[in-house]
């Protein structure tokens, strides 16, 4: 099956009613907005959301921080650029990121899941969904409102968490695990992702290694990337960075993932876009990734 993964859209306008962000500084939010103007190029959406649909994919995955304030013009914006891609709710997952959840109201309003519950899992966090036969996908939230960017699994989260790794493990499923938030940044970008990180990743970490080999796909560090951590083993931790970024160092590139999964092979090819021209690179390629652990 091909999966199609992107993340950190990361829509935004200058907001003009600064009391809409109770708890948040005004200075804070002028300066994010400010900084996002000029970082992430909206209008570079169109080609992105054409060239995914031109791949067919089988199934799409967004993982969150599809806004920058949470505000309802945000959600609006990233649901109509999105639109094309949003056809079969059967095809599509998108979970939320901190951004999403960045004030209390939008938290509150249910914001996030009014303009994109839909294509959510249902139930409570961790949810799960069939992506194809043999294929499970599990949804997690450790997003909060407030002025941290730093996320928490809630503790029943990680509870039920520990549940359906138990009931999974063992079936020669092929799991993907989706979370906006990392539990561990290649070398290269681990400062980045220090002063933003998952608390209690390790427990995380510890919940999720029964199951073996699986894809932990995540978004939240706008650096795209294929990396095994050293803990859990046979975790890939593919992120695809952010969909529009514009990295003024030019380091980092805007895109998203094309992931093959073949069997119980893997491969995750970087589709990145620079100065409007397009370009593939292969970030990952596993033969037998899934399957039983290998014999010791
Ligand atoms: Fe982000
Ligand atoms: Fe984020």
């Amino acid at each position: 099956m091909r999966l199609i993964h992107l993340s950190d859209v990361h829509t935004w306008r200058i907001e003009r009613r600064p009391w809409r962000l109770l708890g948040k500084t005004a200075f804070a939010t002028v300066e994010l907005l400010a900084g996002r103007a000029g970082r992430f190029r909206l209008d570079r959406l169109e080609p992105l959301v054409a060239r995914i649909a031109a791949r067919e994919p089988d199934h799409i995955l967004v993982t969150g921080d599809l806004t920058t304030t949470a505000a309802v013009a945000e959600f609006e914006h990233a649901r109509r650029a999105l639109a094309p891609l949003l056809n079969d709710r059967g095809r599509v997952t998108v979970i939320p990121g901190n951004h999403d959840r960045y004030t209390w109201s939008a938290v509150r309003r249910r914001r996030f899941e009014a303009y994109f519950g839909e294509f959510s899992g249902t139930g409570p966090y961790p949810w799960t969904r069939v992506l194809a036969p043999g294929t499970v996908l599990v949804g997690l939230d450790p997003t909060r409102a407030g002025a941290t960017a730093r996320g928490r699994l809630p503790e029943v989260q990680l509870e039920r968490l520990r549940k359906l790794v138990e009931s999974l493990s063992g079936k020669n499923l092929r799991v993907i695990v989706a979370c906006h938030y990392p539990l561990a940044a290649p070398p290269l970008w681990a400062k980045h992702l220090h002063s933003k990180r998952l608390l209690h990743a390790d427990d995380v970490a510890r919940a999720l290694e029964p199951l073996g080999a699986h894809l932990y796909c995540c978004g939240h560090v706008h650096a795209p990337w294929a990396f095994a951590p050293s803990f859990p083993p046979r975790q890939l931790c593919l992120n695809p960075g952010a969909a529009v970024f514009r990295d003024p160092n030019g380091h980092r590139h805007a895109g998203f993932l094309e992931v093959e999964l073949d069997h119980n092979d893997v491969r995750a090819v970087e589709h990145l876009c620079l100065d409007g021209s397009w370009s593939e690179v292969t970030l990952a390629n596993v033969s037998s990734f899934f399957g039983p652990s290998p014999a010791k």
